[in-house]
């Protein structure tokens, strides 16, 4: 059993580890990013994305992390005062809701409590008693604890209300792991970022944005310069982007969206269920409480309660340094209490077994 523990198990909520072909994709050489064999690279990139997020919309690509990505979301299509409302569950959504409200827009934010998913009820109750609303935020996994909000339910209600307000997610943490069909839905801004389910390496956000989303962008007045979509949307006719992108990264999205369509849209999909049904299911045979409900478990990562009289810190210290797994602790007012296990990505079965025979040896020492 000891074979497995002889390399590290990267199992923190990005990044996540790459497959060998995605790993010497990133060793080739550097080209022009304003040549030809940029603009390929590029292009399939994009409609590579555009398959999973299940969208026609233009993709930009940001040489930035996630948190870029949802700030790009909150500059280009508001104008400082405008009403948005937040609905959030955890440290992500708040982390969002810091950036709207940095560039003084008139913030609601509706917050429930960690572990537990934002309630389409309050969402209507809430959306019902407000005018001129101009946005409406919500996170689609919530790294921070693993709850998966249905954005499937929540849209609807978001759609109904009359002043129309636009529907930004932030699917950093789900998307190509996770069914989210942006165009049937009806989302007008999708951001994602690269380190996450699509098993590539850190430094991309991708944002796509609906036509109606465009619309509102020409209307926006916010100050900003990196993140303006208007230069991106400029660049994007040729297939590059207005400033130096981020090649290594884009070579290895490139060569983890290939294995992705390779394995299936909705194969990667079920293995990501699959994967959050099997390792809940285990850990609640060792005794170990988790932190969200069934109903809620995202199917990218999941948080565990130590056990009672257990150090949280320590058990994680010790699962790395004597058995390689390599996990999170929590975050908010989570941090300290729980330990979080991802499963995104290029992961399979065996990599969960791991971290279960780790888990049962060093409780057994603990
Ligand atoms: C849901 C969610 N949003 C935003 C971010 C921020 O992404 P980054 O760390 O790439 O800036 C993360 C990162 O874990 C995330 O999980």
């Amino acid at each position: 059993m000891y074979y497995f523990f002889t390399m590290a198990n990267l199992r923190v909520p990005g990044p996540t580890p790459l497959l060998p072909k995605v790993l010497s994709s990133l060793s080739q050489q550097m080209i022009s990013h304003r040549g030809k064999g940029y603009e390929k690279v590029h292009a399939e990139v994009v409609s590579g994305l555009q398959y999973f997020y299940q969208t026609k919309n233009p993709i930009y690509l940001l040489t930035a992390s996630g948190t870029a990505g949802l700030e790009t979301a909150v500059v280009n299509f508001f104008s400082p005062g405008d009403t948005v409302v937040f609905f959030t569950c955890g440290e992500f959504g708040n982390r969002w809701s810091e950036i709207a409200r940095s560039f003084k827009l008139n913030v609601t934010q509706v917050k429930f409590d960690e572990g537990t998913r934002v309630r389409k009820e309050v969402v209507k109750k809430t959306l019902s008693g407000m005018k001129n609303v101009a946005g409406v935020f919500i996170t689609h996994n919530e790294t921070g604890t693993g709850v998966l909000n249905n954005i499937f339910e929540i849209t609807p209600i978001v759609k109904a209300h009359p002043s129309k307000p636009l529907l930004l997610v932030d699917s950093v943490s789900a998307l190509g792991g996770v069914n989210l069909p942006m165009d049937k839905l009806g989302v007008d801004v999708l951001v994602s970022a690269s380190q996450k389910a699509w098993m590539a390496s850190p430094g991309m956000a991708m944002v796509a944005v609906s036509p109606y989303a465009w619309e509102k962008h020409q209307k926006s007045t916010m100050p900003r310069y990196y993140f303006d979509l208007t230069k991106y949307e400029k660049f994007a006719q040729k297939n590059q982007t207005p400033a130096t992108p981020a090649v290594s990264v884009l070579y290895s999205l490139q060569s983890a969206l290939e294995l992705m369509k390779k394995e299936g849209r909705e194969k990667v999909f079920k293995r990501h269920i699959d994967l959050r049904d099997y390792f809940r299911g285990e850990v609640k045979k060792l005794g170990l409480k988790l932190v969200v409900d069934d109903k809620d478990a995202s199917p990218t990562v999941t948080s565990i309660y130590p056990p009672q009289g257990v150090d949280e810190k320590v058990w994680r210290d010790l699962l790395k340094s004597k058995y390689n797994q390599i996990l999170a602790g929590g975050m908010g007012g989570l941090k300290g209490k729980i330990v979080r296990v991802a499963h995104m990505g290029s992961a399979v079965k065996s990599d969960l077994e791991q971290v279960l025979v780790a888990f049962r040896k060093s409780l057994k020492e603990l």
